[in-house]
C-alpha cells in the first residue's frame, strides 16, 4: 500500500521546505561527477513539486544553492548555474500547465545576470498560477535574511516611522523574503545529515524535522508521501502539553 492512501488530504502541510542535500556522493556512488548528481536532482525536484500540487500543498521551498555554496569549485558553481538556467527555461511550459507559480527567495542581484534574467522572466510568466507556489533558494542564507530584516527595520526606527514597541513577530515576518507565505510546519533532509545549514531560520521554528537516508536524486513520490505522513502522526504541541491538546 503506498504512502499516498494514508495521508489524510484534510491535515496536510500548507508548506513544505527541503534541503536537497546528497548529490555529490548520490554520483559518486556511480562513479560519475558531482555534476551528474545535480542534474540528476532535478528529476527530484520535478517529481517532488508535482507530487506536492497534486495532494494539495501550496507552497514548496526548495534549498538550491546557499550564499556558502559559493565557496565551491568554480567549475561547479558555474555548472550549476548553467543547469538552473537550463533548467527554469525547460521547466517553464510544466509549471503553467501545472498552475504552479514560481518565486525565489536570497540574494538574487548576486546571482550571474542570465541566471537572474531567466528567474524574473519565469517569476512573470507564472504570476497567474494559482495552485501551488514552487519557490527556489538561491544565494541564500538564512542568517543573512534575518540581518536584511533587521537594517529595514532599525531604519524605520532611525526615521521615526515606528516606534521600539512596534517590532513584533509579525513585523520581522514581513521584513522576511517569505513575507506572505506561511512558515513551514514540514522540513524534509535527504542524505543522512540532520543540520539546518542556515535554512530559512526564523521561519521553522515551529516546523517538524524530517530526515531521511536517501540521496536527493533518488527522492521520489513515495518518499515525499512517506514524510507527509510521518509527519501527520507526530504531535505539534507547541509548547503546551500532551493532556492539554486532548482534553
Ligand atoms: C546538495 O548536494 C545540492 C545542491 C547544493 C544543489 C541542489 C541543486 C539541484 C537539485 C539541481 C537544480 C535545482 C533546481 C531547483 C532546478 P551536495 O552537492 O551538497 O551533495 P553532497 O553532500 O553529497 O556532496
Amino acid at each position: 500500500m503506498s504512502f499516498k492512501e494514508k495521508i489524510d488530504t484534510h491535515r496536510l502541510p500548507k508548506h513544505i521546505a527541503v534541503i536537497m542535500d546528497g548529490n555529490g556522493r548520490w554520483a559518486k556512488q556511480q562513479g560519475k561527477n558531482r555534476i551528474f548528481g545535480h542534474t540528476n536532482g532535478v528529476r527530484a525536484v520535478r517529481e517532488t513539486a508535482e507530487a506536492c500540487a497534486e495532494l494539495g500543498v501550496q507552497y514548496l521551498t526548495v534549498y538550491a544553492f546557499s550564499t556558502e555554496n559559493w565557496n565551491r569549485p568554480e567549475m561547479e558553481v558555474n555548472a550549476l548555474m548553467a543547469l538552473l538556467v537550463n533548467t527554469i527555461d525547460g521547466e517553464l511550459k510544466t509549471l503553467t500547465k501545472n498552475d504552479i507559480r514560481l518565486g525565489v527567495i536570497g540574494d538574487v542581484d548576486s546571482l550571474p545576470a542570465s541566471v537572474a534574467k531567466q528567474l524574473r522572466n519565469a517569476i512573470e510568466k507564472t504570476a497567474h498560477c494559482k495552485r501551488m507556489q514552487l519557490t527556489l533558494a538561491l544565494s541564500y542564507s538564512g542568517k543573512a535574511e534575518i540581518v536584511r530584516a533587521m537594517k529595514q527595520i532599525a531604519l524605520k526606527v532611525q526615521s521615526g516611522e515606528i516606534g521600539l514597541h512596534e517590532i513584533t513577530d509579525d513585523l520581522i515576518h514581513r521584513n522576511l523574503y517569505t513575507y506572505g507565505m506561511p512558515d513551514p510546519e514540514l522540513l524534509i533532509r535527504t542524505s543522512g545529515e540532520q543540520r539546518l545549514s542556515n535554512f530559512l531560520l526564523w521561519q521553522l521554528a515551529y516546523a517538524e524535522f524530517y530526515f531521511t537516508e536517501v540521496f536527493w536524486p533518488d527522492f521520489d513520490r513515495e518518499e515525499l508521501y512517506k514524510a507527509v505522513y510521518t509527519y501527520q502522526n507526530r504531535e505539534r504541541r507547541f509548547g503546551k502539553t500532551s493532556e492539554q491538546l486532548h482534553s
